[in-house]
């Protein structure tokens, strides 16, 4: 059994989106010790920019007619396809960045759509549990000054959930700047509740997916 992890913060040291996945992480391998893990870390190693639209091109192209570099960006999209599917479940770590998904995972999302199997209509996550885990430097809450301006965190869900057909599940967290910038200090203890509530929900995910999951 196995589950697939991406992160994509662009920091190792004191993310968030990283320490809410770990929960869901560590919560499914409790409950399947014997799965494997599959990472793929687009925030320290990203897919190279013109791997997408040289896809994309390949597909304007009978197959016999594609260049040596469409035909190498084509295998190496079914690569990254293939780790996704070989997964019983998936786990998504998606800061917000500029109000939207940052650019590294639109670029995996992107890339993965140019795989046939991956297009919309064909639903390739179709029954497998898949934990959405967002995280916001600032508050998005209804009736704050911010409130839908959060472009990525809707989309994204969408994308996993209505044409890649997963079960998807959101554990969201915010104000995580709290701690960092002197202004927001008031909104500290908020802070700390949203992070415990949403490391309890990460948790409650990880339970969900494993126990979906066939055991080892
Ligand atoms: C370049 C950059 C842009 C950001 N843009 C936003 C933003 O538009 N809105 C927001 O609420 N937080 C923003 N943040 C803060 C991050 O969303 C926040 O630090 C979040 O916790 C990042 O995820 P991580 O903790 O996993 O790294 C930004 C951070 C960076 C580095």
């Amino acid at each position: 059994m196995s589950l697939f992890r991406l992160d994509a913060s662009i920091r190792t040291e004191g993310s968030v989106s990283r320490e809410i996945a770990d929960e869901v992480e560590r919560a499914y391998l409790a409950a399947q010790p014997g799965a494997e893990v599959t990472r793929r870390d687009l925030g320290t190693a990203p897919l190279p920019a013109d791997l997408w639209t040289t896809a994309v091109a390949a597909g304007y192209v009978s197959e016999s007619d594609r260049t040596p570099e469409q035909r190498a960006a084509v295998s190496r999209i079914a690569e990254l396809a293939d780790e996704v599917l070989d997964a019983d479940a998936v786990v998504i770590g998606s800061p917000l960045y500029n109000f939207g998904i940052g650019a590294h995972l639109k670029s995996w999302i992107d890339a993965l759509i140019t795989d046939p199997r991956f297009a919309p209509g064909t639903s390739p996550l179709a029954g497998r549990p898949v934990v959405l885990v967002v995280s916001r430097g600032g508050g998005y809450g209804p009736g704050t000054p911010r409130e839908g301006w959060d472009h990525g965190s809707g989309w994204i869900a969408r994308i996993l959930r209505d044409v890649w057909g997963g079960d998807v599940t959101v554990v969201e967290t915010e104000l995580t700047l709290a701690d960092v910038v002197p202004a927001m200090s008031e909104l500290r203890p908020l802070a700390a509740e949203k992070r415990e509530r949403a490391r309890a929900e990460a948790r409650a995910a990880g339970e969900r997916a494993a126990a979906v999951t066939p055991a080892v």
